[in-house]
């Protein structure tokens, strides 16, 4: 049996909502191309790397492009992307998202963001969010992206924690299985249906208590 010492959060779709605004931007880019892009389409995007995102943005519309048009499109996306995410105040961090990471800290539990995202600081940043971290492991950090374990196994070696003591907190498939990979407890954040790897599912932070990682170290 292992103790919990560190919890490790993504942060698209689980500190933070910005879905909405990956959408707008893919859809954006999509409407450019000619072709319709759909909120059910752009579930397939979650938690996925931008350049992978773009490959299935792409096949949604048939589409062949070389790599030097694939970069200049994902830059447009990005950069449509990141006026929305410039706009960001506090009032868009998800419900009970600061409270739990507050009674994490209260309980003296190291907490770490793990998340594909190369725009993590501008969004923690302008939430206000950057102070509650003891490791930040982003897109920029990354070689590999989920379901390769890569960006928690960093996160973990960062704040002293070995897999076993960590718990990760994912909304994304992709995300449950990194977790897995690296040996790490998971919590999935949304609808059992699609997170049914994880230990348990809760459908957002403001359903979590330090208490209930009682119960998963022992698993
Ligand atoms: C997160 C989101 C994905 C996004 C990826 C890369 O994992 O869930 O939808 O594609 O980050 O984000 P970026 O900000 O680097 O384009
Ligand atoms: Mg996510």
């Amino acid at each position: 049996m292992s103790t919990i010492k560190a919890c490790l959060f993504d942060l698209d779709g689980v500190l933070v909502d910005t879905a909405k605004y990956h959408y707008l931007a893919w859809k954006q880019l999509a409407d450019e191309l000619g072709f319709d892009f759909t909120e059910q389409d752009n579930e397939r995007l979650k938690g996925v790397s931008r350049m992978a995102s773009l490959d299935i943005l792409l096949s949604i519309g048939g589409i062949e492009l070389d790599e030097a048009k694939k970069q200049e499109l994902a830059e447009r996306k990005n950069a449509w992307y990141f006026e929305m995410i410039s706009k960001m105040d506090a009032s868009e961090i998800l419900p009970g998202a600061l409270e739990f990471l507050q009674e994490c800290r209260d309980n003296g539990l190291k907490v770490a963001l793990g998340s594909a995202s190369k725009n993590a600081m501008t969004i923690l940043n302008n939430t206000g969010i950057t102070p509650y971290f003891d490791a930040i492991i982003d897109g920029t950090r990354t070689t590999a992206a989920k379901p390769d374990p890569e960006v928690f196994t960093l996160g973990a070696a960062e704040v002293g924690a070995a897999p076993e003591e960590c718990v990760v907190f994912e909304d994304a498939e992709a995300g449950i299985e990194a977790a897995r990979r690296a040996g790490m407890h998971c919590v999935g954040i949304g609808s059992a249906e699609t997170l049914g790897k994880a230990d348990f599912v809760v459908s957002s932070l403001g359903d979590m208590t330090v208490s209930r990682l009682t119960g998963i170290a022992v698993s």
